[in-house]
């Protein structure tokens, strides 16, 4: 087959269960922030893979360390201690906010709000949980239960695992009357990622953090999206000023390597017992050079000031053409259009620049790698002003 007729896209379609809405490109590969597609075009990726390529493609310390380990040890799992994985633990310890002390490590986002909200449970005793409206937090039967929306389109289970209610966006008032003595715990993105980069207001966020500690309910912030340097701080939570019983986090973690975590209070550790959780492949070497490389580099080339400092700059000049405001932390941005996002996106990517989607018609999204440059910005503002 040659390059010209094949079609990644037709080739998918025959064994591949087709439940994505998937580009009309093909990449075949990608260094620092473009793709190169089959057709020899290249995309500056503003999308990121969904928030997740950190670090770009073919970062060169991604690659030495992946080879160093597949060349050491590619796999064992977590029947044995491990140097890089008790590093892997020491290092996210040593960028999460105070007092999220212990790890539990996973492999993805879903798993991790999994087994947070499983932690809960065990803790409190209780049988109920509470999210917010518009608020994702992954597609297995816990995770997905907690997700706005997903009973309507895609939650197949006979029924949620746990009670759940959802809290109206930033009603504080909602939210007092709804934490009581049942709830187990209250899960939040702090900035709704696939909501289009809604920021909750500190004011709300701050009322759920005082009820629960009233009521004896937990504090799980979903840090999936918005963790490790996406917020221009290792953990956004840093930014609301909290301090929540547990944090989970992926996508950048590995930088594209399949890898999640739980963080959670020594005080939380001490319920669990061994045998509680587990996972075959959760804290695999492979995984945890990653996540030591990825934190790495995030401190060595200061990449929480590359994204902030271009965070401002996309704020401060991204209000042009079709775009009226922007919401959003660090380079998880939501950009409103004053028309539908879709041909505004389309535009884009005839252009050469891929973005995300999101829940929202009229806002697209912003994820970029964290190694993003002022040049890649100059290049964003120019091709929105032609639109
Ligand atoms: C905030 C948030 N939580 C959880 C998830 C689920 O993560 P995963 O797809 O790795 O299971 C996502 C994925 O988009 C997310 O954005």
């Amino acid at each position: 087959m040659t390059n010209k007729t094949y079609s990644a896209l037709e080739a998918e379609q025959q064994h591949l269960l087709q439940v994505y809405g998937q580009f009309n490109f093909e990449p075949v590969s990608a260094s620092g922030v473009h793709i190169t597609c089959r057709d020899g075009s290249k995309l500056l990726d503003l999308y990121g893979g969904h928030a997740v390529a950190s670090l770009g493609y073919a970062h060169p310390d991604m690659i030495q360390a992946l080879t160093k380990q597949a060349e050491q040890l590619f796999f064992q799992s977590n029947a044995v201690a491990l140097e890089v994985r008790a590093k892997a633990a020491n290092k996210l310890v040593a960028v999460a906010p105070e007092k999220l002390n212990q790890v539990f490590l996973t492999n993805s986002g879903a798993e991790a709000n999994e087994n947070a909200l499983r932690i809960a449970f065990k803790k409190t005793g209780r049988n109920k949980v509470l999210a917010i409206e518009h608020g994702f937090h992954g597609r297995t039967a816990a995770a997905g239960a907690c997700t706005w929306g997903a009973k309507d389109k895609w939650y197949a289970f006979p029924r949620t695992p746990f009670e759940v209610n959802f809290i109206p966006r930033d009603n504080a008032a909602a939210a007092t009357d709804m934490i009581d003595s049942d709830t187990a715990a209250v899960i939040i993105e702090l900035v709704q990622g696939v909501a289009g980069a809604y920021d909750l207001s500190p004011q709300f966020v701050a009322t759920i953090a005082a009820t629960c500690k009233q009521q004896g309910a937990l504090l799980i912030i979903d840090e999936v999206q918005t963790g490790i340097g996406r917020s221009g701080q290792y953990f956004n939570t840093e930014l609301y000023g909290l301090e929540p019983d547990l944090l989970t986090t992926a996508k950048a973690l590995g930088g594209g390597f399949p890898c999640g975590a739980v963080l959670l209070t020594d005080e939380l550790a001490a319920c669990i017992s061994n045998g509680d959780l587990g996972t075959t492949f959760g804290g695999g070497p492979m995984a945890c050079t990653l996540i030591n490389t990825v934190l790495d580099v995030i401190d060595r080339d200061d990449l929480l000031g590359n994204v902030q400092k271009l965070s401002t700059r996309i704020k401060n000049e991204c209000v042009v053409g079709p775009v009226t405001k922007i919401t959003g932390t660090g380079f998880l941005l939501g950009l409103h259009c004053n028309k539908g996002a879709k041909p505004i996106r389309e535009a884009l990517l005839k252009k050469g620049i891929l973005t995300g989607s999101s829940s929202n018609p009229n806002i697209f999204r912003l994820l970029p790698p964290l190694t993003l440059a002022d040049e890649h910005v100059d290049e964003l503002v120019s091709a929105l002003k032609t639109l």
